[in-house]
C-alpha cells in the first residue's frame, strides 16, 4: 500500500490487580506496556482489509465511525506485535487504533476520551459483558486506575515480564463462567471480588509510595483470588511459579485467564532469571516496559 496512509498505533496492556472483579465494578490497577498494533489505512471505493487477527473489531469501529461520518471504502492494514487472545488487549488496541487513524483521515475532530468511549462500545458489542479498562488504557497509556478512569503513574521502577501459555484464553466465556458461578456463590464470589478492590487499592498505595516488595506480594494474593474464581490453569500456575522461583517479587494471571498470559514484576537484576524460569517450563517471555503514550500517530512508511 502507497505512501497516502495515515498510520496509527495502540499498545497491549497488563493487569497488576484486579481483573474480572472489575467486571463488577470494583477497583483495578491496568499498565500499558510497549507491545503495539498499527493501523494504517486509506480511502478507497472498496473495503480491503490485511490483516491475522479478528476483522470483528476494525468492522465494528468502522460501523460506530460510520454514525459520525460516511465511508465509501477503505484499504486497511493491521501490523501488530500483541499476541492474540492472551489478556494483553489485542483487541481493544486494533479497535483504538482504528478509530484513531480514521479520525484523522475522515477529519472527525474526536478527542482521546472519546475514541476510548466509542471504541468501548465496539469491544462490549462484540463481548457481550466488558469493562472499559483495555479501551481506556490502550487510549491514554501510563498506568489506569479503574474505574475511576484516572491516570496515577506513567512509570514503574521495577522490571515487568509476561509469560505466554500459548494456549488462547476466550474471555467472554471466562466472564460468563464467572457470572454462573458468582450465580451459585454469591455471597463468597461478592467477597472475593471486595478483597480484590482491597489489593487493587493497597496496591495503588504500594505502587506510589515505591514499595514494589509489597505490590509483589499483593499480586500474589490476587493469582490466589483468582484461581479461587475458577479462571487459573495448571499451565498458568506453572508460570507463575517458575516466575517467582526465578526471582520474582510477584506474579499472576493477567487478563481473562483460562490461557494467555501471566504477568511478573522483578527487579532488573533478576529479569534474565525470571525469562529463563518462564522459558524452562515451555512459556514464551517478553520483557516489556511501561508505554507512556496510549493511541499515537506513527510517521508514514
Ligand atoms: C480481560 O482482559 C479482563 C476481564 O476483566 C474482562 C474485562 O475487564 O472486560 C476479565
Amino acid at each position: 500500500m502507497g505512501e497516502s496512509m495515515v498510520t496509527y498505533s495502540a499498545p497491549a496492556k497488563i493487569y497488576l490487580f484486579g481483573e474480572h472483579a472489575v467486571v463488577y465494578n470494583k477497583h483495578a490497577v491496568a499498565v500499558a506496556v510497549n507491545l503495539r498494533t498499527r493501523v494504517s489505512l486509506r480511502r478507497s471505493d472498496r473495503f480491503i482489509y490485511q490483516t491475522d487477527g479478528d476483522t470483528r473489531y476494525i468492522e465494528g469501529a468502522l460501523g460506530i465511525f460510520s454514525s459520525l461520518k460516511k465511508i465509501p471504502g477503505l484499504e486497511l492494514r493491521v501490523e501488530s506485535d500483541i499476541p492474540i487472545g492472551a489478556g494483553l488487549g489485542s483487541s481493544a488496541a486494533v479497535t483504538v487504533a482504528t478509530l484513531g487513524a480514521l479520525n484523522e483521515e475522515f477529519d472527525a475532530g474526536l478527542g482521546i476520551e472519546e475514541i476510548a468511549r466509542l471504541a468501548f462500545e465496539v469491544e462490549r458489542s462484540i463481548q457481550g459483558v466488558a469493562s472499559p479498562t483495555d479501551t481506556f488504557v490502550s487510549s491514554v497509556g501510563g498506568c489506569v486506575l479503574v474505574p475511576d478512569l484516572t491516570r496515577v503513574t506513567d512509570h514503574l521502577r521495577c522490571s515487568i515480564v509476561i509469560g505466554d501459555t500459548k494456549v488462547v484464553g476466550y474471555t467472554k466465556k471466562l466472564v460468563k463462567d464467572v457470572k454462573e458461578l458468582r450465580s451459585r456463590e454469591t455471597e463468597i464470589l461478592d467477597l472475593i471480588f471486595d478483597t480484590i478492590d482491597r489489593i487493587a487499592v493497597t496496591g495503588l498505595d504500594a505502587l506510589s509510595a515505591g514499595d514494589y516488595t509489597r505490590v509483589g506480594e499483593l499480586m500474589n494474593i490476587n493469582h490466589g483470588l483468582l484461581d479461587a474464581m475458577g479462571v487459573g490453569t495448571s499451565k498458568l500456575s506453572e508460570l507463575v511459579y517458575a516466575a517467582r522461583s526465578g526471582g520474582a517479587l510477584g506474579a499472576k494471571i493477567t487478563g481473562a485467564g483460562g490461557g494467555g498470559c501471566i504477568v511478573a514484576i522483578c527487579e532488573e537484576k533478576d529479569v534474565g532469571r525470571v525469562v529463563d524460569a518462564i522459558r524452562g517450563r515451555g512459556g514464551g517471555a517478553i520483557v516489556v516496559d511501561v508505554a507512556r503514550e496510549g493511541l499515537r500517530r506513527e510517521s508514514e512508511d
